[in-house]
């Protein structure tokens, strides 16, 4: 069935501390896994879903992210120059990959308050959100089926992964109960970053999310909640809890290849996996990998 929802939002405007100073000058999601800045997977992950119209929520260092999605005339005459046509499309996919939009967030006060600042643009209807360090395996696609399970539920959908106990304090954790869908789960309730003990299941929210437009006002209502972030999962928490503000909050169990590429150790990882699955670098990488990976026994 055809999607009706058809604006993504990627929130791109925290400071990325965890990978300083790379990302001093320049935002996370602009660091590249192999030979591509994290946010062009996400923006291809949302149009290969159907999804054209890219709002991107930015910060301070916006100017990356904006020449990466838009035209270099001084590169493309370079490359047609010297008939390097292979690498001229390459420049040019990403600036005709979708319509891509930017609003600022100002101070970067939390996921729930860059989501907040989609609303002029989003207006009155359901709405995409992917975060531009998670990266999702494009052979694994999870969006589709929760724009599906949107249509046919008229609800919030969360993807979610079940981690094992001990990395529950880094996610957003819901309680859940089964449908009739087996991917399916209707969600009771949520914590974000639970401490030890605190945990409610193993299932952790990971960063993509499709919305319904009342997010809006109880985020605009919401008090700072941990780190002192307007927190997305406590706007979340609020619509699973009362089922008659937007139909509720549902989840899809997500159980393919997921890279998080905000944490400097799961980024290394993220481009060792997707090099080592490349066509153009696979076959020289594996085997150096191997005799790599003997030498450290
Ligand atoms: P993170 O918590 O992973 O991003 O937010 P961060 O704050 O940049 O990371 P560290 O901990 O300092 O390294 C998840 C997503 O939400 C966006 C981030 O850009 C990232 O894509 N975000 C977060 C915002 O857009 N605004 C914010 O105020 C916070």
């Amino acid at each position: 069935m055809a999607s009706q929802i058809t604006k993504a939002v990627i929130p791109a405007a925290g400071l990325g501390t965890r990978f300083l100073p790379a990302t001093k000058a320049m935002p996370k999601e602009m660091l590249p896994v192999v030979d591509k800045p994290a946010i062009q997977y996400v923006v291809e992950e949302a149009v290969a879903a159907g999804i054209h119209d890219v709002l991107m929520i930015t910060g301070r260092n916006k100017g990356a992210l904006e020449n990466h999605f838009d035209r270099v005339g001084e590169l493309e005459a370079t490359l047609e120059r010297k008939g390097d046509m292979v690498r001229l499309q390459k420049v040019n996919y990403s600036s005709e990959l979708a319509d891509v939009h930017y609003v600022r967030q100002g101070d970067p006060l939390g996921l729930g308050h860059a989501v907040l600042r989609a609303r002029m643009h989003v207006g009155n209807e359901p709405f995409a959100v992917l975060l531009g360090d998670d990266l999702i395996d494009e052979r694994d696609a999870i969006l589709p089926r929760m724009l599906e399970v949107e249509q046919q539920r008229g609800a919030t959908i969360v993807a979610l992964l079940e981690v094992e106990p001990e990395l529950a304090s880094l996610y957003g954790i819901a309680t859940v109960e089964p449908t009739d869908d087996e991917d399916v789960v209707c969600v009771t309730g949520m914590v974000e970053k639970p401490a030890p003990g605190e945990q409610l299941s193993n299932y952790a929210i990971i960063g993509r999310y499709v919305l319904q437009p009342e997010i809006f006002d109880i985020l605009d209502r919401l008090e700072p909640g941990k780190g002192g972030e307007i927190q997305l999962t406590d706007a979340l928490e609020k619509l699973a809890e009362d089922r008659s503000i937007a139909g509720g909050v549902y989840g899809v169990v997500f159980r393919g290849r997921r890279y998080d590429t905000g944490d400097r150790l799961s980024y290394i990882k993220a481009i060792v996996q997707l090099a080592a699955d490349r066509d153009d670098l696979g076959n020289e990488l594996r085997p150096w990998l191997k005799e790599f990976a003997a030498t450290l026994e």
